[in-house]
């Protein structure tokens, strides 16, 4: 036998199990989303390399050495999308998709590809499902999309999720913050690790981001942006946080939240787990006013991502119906086997989840399979049966076996579907 060829490092492979629980939080989100008026987009999953070396910022680290970016035929450099914000907003732009109440609402899912360091919850290939609110720069956008957030969170019963928010200023007052901030870590530079000293020149905002014990230790006094907010940045700020609290959104205001996407400005927000550990993000997103303009056209913005494998693990999965098999169809003999397979056929066109006999299995083999499958009644088709026109019911929870007329079966299970 030659050698078993394995999958590719960080791409995960999904299983049954897991993909049932990233359907089921998918839907439920989508349910969620569509109820505040987003409607589903569906966007490459590869754009020209320039789209998010713009879009996203070359300094950021995912530009700069997280991207899968490869030349097409013709020599074009293309990019498999790390995010979707980039993608949502140049298809907003380029299919004019502007929405004549004011806010255009879109959402989109599915795989993004970061060439990051694989670990529990963070992969190659992982799968977000997204929203972004394009043409709005009020606070009262925000506001809801940080609301529809905590409350998607209560609605899959997770409560134990925190939303910090936080205002990362705009062109306007940022650069004094960066000063202040880059002068800081200069002067701390001694205690502070490679990245973080890489980070000085490239993107200082990001050694806050820093997990390294030491070098949070070392930023304890460093300047904070919320000091330097201008005035119009400061008052969205005020509105924003304000109006959570009015509609009762818990958050907590947390100054290290800084983003890894330069596009980002005001508004900017997390949605943590302590339960994930390291990766304890399950959704982060923010306003990004001035990445249309990156890119070559106009619009205001603020959305989010959330992780699907890190929602799937922090939603309690009692709550959640998982597929049963309704019928178990077996054959006690050989010429009942395409009967059986028939009136499994039967069933499932009635909507009920049916296995049967693959295997040329005997009886008894076959009852064990259906108690194995977890089946809720088997029925049983033999030459009597057939013969008879009947079937044998047996209810795997009473222990009930009878036979009964197999018109009769079927009548009372249409009554049952429809009563
Ligand atoms: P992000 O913070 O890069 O933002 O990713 C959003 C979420 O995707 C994270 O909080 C995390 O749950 C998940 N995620 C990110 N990287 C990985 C990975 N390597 N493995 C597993 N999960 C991961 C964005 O992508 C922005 N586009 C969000 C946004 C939308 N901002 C405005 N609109």
């Amino acid at each position: 036998m030659s050698k078993l060829i394995r999958g590719i490092r960080g791409f995960k492979d999904i299983s049954p199990d897991e993909a049932f629980r990233h359907r089921y939080a998918e839907d439920r989100t989508r349910e969620h989303f569509a109820r505040f008026g987003y409607r589903e987009v569906r966007l490459p999953l590869v754009e020209s390399t320039e789209l998010f070396a713009r879009g996203i910022g070359e300094a950021t680290d995912i530009v700069d050495k997280e991207m899968y970016t490869f030349p097409d035929r013709n020599g074009v450099s293309l990019t498999l999308r790390p995010e979707g914000t980039a993608s949502a907003v140049r298809a907003y732009l380029e299919g004019n998709w502007k929405a004549p109440s004011g806010v255009t609402k879109i959402f989109y899912t599915g795989p993004m590809f970061r060439y990051e360091r694989p670990q529990k919850g963070r992969y190659r290939q992982f799968y977000q499902i997204g929203l972004e609110a394009i043409g709005g720069p009020g606070p009262l956008v925000d506001i809801e999309v940080i609301d529809l957030l905590h409350l998607l969170f209560v609605g899959l019963g997770v409560n134990d999720v925190k939303i910090l928010v936080n205002s990362l200023g705009c062109p306007a007052c940022r650069p004094a913050f960066r000063d202040d901030l880059v002068d800081y870590i200069k002067a701390a530079a001694g205690k502070l690790c490679s990245n973080c000293l890489r980070r000085i020149e490239t993107n200082p905002m990001r050694v806050l981001d820093c997990k390294v014990p030491t070098c949070r230790e070392a930023l304890e006094g460093a300047p904070v942006i919320l000091g330097y907010l201008c005035s119009d940045c400061d008052d969205h700020f005020s509105r924003v946080t304000a109006g959570l609290t009015g509609l009762g959104v818990p958050y907590e205001v947390d100054p290290k939240i800084v983003r890894g996407l330069d596009y980002y400005n005001r508004t900017a927000f997390e949605a943590v787990c302590d339960r994930l550990g390291a990766q304890n993000a399950v959704a982060a997103g923010g306003r990004y006013d001035g990445l249309a303009r990156e890119i070559g056209g106009d619009a205001y913005g603020i959305g989010f991502a959330i992780g699907l494998e890190r929602l799937t693990l922090v939603m309690d999965w009692k709550s959640a119906e998982l597929p049963v098999v309704d019928y178990y169809v077996a054959a006690a003999t050989q010429r009942a086997r395409i009967p059986a397979l028939g009136l499994a056929d039967v069933l499932r066109g009635k909507g009920y989840l049916v296995e049967a006999d693959l295997e040329d299995r005997s009886l008894k083999a076959q009852l064990r399979s259906a108690n194995r499958a977890g089946a809720l009644r088997v029925l049983i088709i033999g030459d009597d049966e057939l013969r008879d026109e009947t079937v044998q019911v047996k209810d795997f929870s009473t222990g009930q076996q009878q036979t009964v007329g197999r018109d009769s079966f079927l009548k009372e299970l249409q009554a049952l579907k429809t009563g």
